[in-house]
C-alpha cells in the first residue's frame, strides 16, 4: 500500500506544492483546505487515488473532525500548511480577522500536531512539518504584529517537541519550515508586498522535503534568510524588533 500523506493549505502556495512533490515521491495525498473546487483540480492533476477534505481549521471541530476522517489511513507524513497573515498596524487592524489566525496559524497546528503525534509515536514512524516561518525566528514583527507571534509559537513549540522526541530517542521526525518571502496568495490575503526578493513555491517546498526527510529541524530554505536568522541572534532584541519593523512597514500603506 501507497504511504500516506496528509496536506493542509493543500489549495495553493506552499502546501500545493510540497503536495505535488510527495505524490512525485509516491505518497497518496489527502488534500486539505476551505476551497472545494482547488483542492478538487490539484486531486485530478494526482490522480485517482488522491482524497479531499475540505475543512477550515480555524475551527476547533473542524479539526478534531479531520483527525476522525483520515486517521485510519496510516498516515505518514503530516504538512501542517494552511495559514495566513495580516499587515497593518496593530491598533487597527480587526480582531476577529486576528483570532481567526491564532487559530488557524496555532491552534489547528497545536491540535493536529498532538493527536498525528501520538498515532505516530504508537508506530514509531512518521514525519511532521509545521510551516513556521523566518517571521518566527525575528523577536516580533511590527504591522504584522499577531502573524510574527503566531509564527513564533509555531517555531517553539515545534523544537521544543522535536528534542523532546529526540530524548526518547523516538523515529517520528518533527520539524519546523521557516521561508522568508515565497511567491504565493499570501500577499494577497494578507494585504502587503515583499519587500525583497521572493523564491517560488516550488524551490522552497523541494528544500523543505528534502529537508524533512533528511532530518533537520528547523528548515530556512534561502541562504540570505539563514545568514539573516543566525545572524539576528547576535543584535539586542529591542533594535532588531525595530529594524524588523523598518523593514516590514515598507510591505504597505500604513
Ligand atoms: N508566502 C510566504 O512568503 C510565506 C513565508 C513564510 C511562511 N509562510 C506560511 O506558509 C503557509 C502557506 O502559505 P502560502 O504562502 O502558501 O499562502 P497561500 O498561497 O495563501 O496558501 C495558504 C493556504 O492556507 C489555507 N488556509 C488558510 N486559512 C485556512 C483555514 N481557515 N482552514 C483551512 N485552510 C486554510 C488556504 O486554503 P483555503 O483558502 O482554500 O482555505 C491555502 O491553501 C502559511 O502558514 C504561511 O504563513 C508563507
Amino acid at each position: 500500500m501507497a504511504k500516506t500523506a496528509l496536506i493542509t493549505g493543500a489549495s495553493s502556495g506552499i502546501g500545493r506544492e510540497i503536495a505535488r512533490n510527495l505524490y512525485a515521491k509516491g505518497f497518496r495525498c489527502i488534500l486539505c483546505a476551505r476551497r472545494e473546487d482547488r483542492l478538487a483540480e490539484l486531486a485530478q492533476e494526482l490522480g485517482e487515488n488522491t482524497r479531499i477534505v475540505v475543512s477550515d481549521l480555524s475551527k476547533k471541530e473542524d479539526c478534531f473532525s479531520l483527525y476522525e476522517q483520515v486517521k485510519d489511513e496510516k498516515i505518514g507524513v503530516l504538512i501542517n500548511g494552511a495559514g495566513f497573515g495580516l499587515f497593518g498596524k496593530f491598533c487597527e487592524t480587526e480582531l476577529e480577522t486576528e483570532l481567526k489566525m491564532i487559530d488557524t496559524n496555532i491552534t489547528a497546528v497545536h491540535i493536529l500536531t498532538k493527536l498525528f503525534l501520538k498515532d505516530f509515536i504508537a508506530r514509531d514512524s512518521g514525519y511532521i512539518m509545521n510551516i513556521a516561518s523566518s517571521a518566527g525566528l525575528m523577536s516580533g514583527g511590527p504591522y504584522m504584529s499577531t502573524y510574527y507571534a503566531t509564527k513564533a509559537y509555531v517555531a517553539d513549540f515545534t523544537s521544543a517537541v522535536a528534542r523532546e522526541l529526540a530524548e526518547q530517542g523516538s523515529r517520528v521526525h518533527v520539524c519546523a519550515l521557516c521561508p522568508g518571502p515565497v511567491d504565493t496568495e499570501f500577499n494577497e490575503v494578507a494585504g502587503c508586498s515583499f519587500g525583497v526578493r521572493a523564491i517560488s513555491a516550488k524551490e522552497c517546498s523541494d528544500t523543505a522535503v528534502k529537508g524533512m526527510f533528511s532530518g533537520k529541524t528547523i528548515i530556512v530554505p534561502s541562504a540570505t534568510l539563514k545568514f539573516v536568522s543566525v545572524g539576528s541572534r547576535l543584535i539586542p532584541r529591542n533594535l532588531l524588533v525595530a529594524m524588523t519593523g523598518k523593514v516590514q512597514s515598507k510591505k504597505g500603506e500604513l
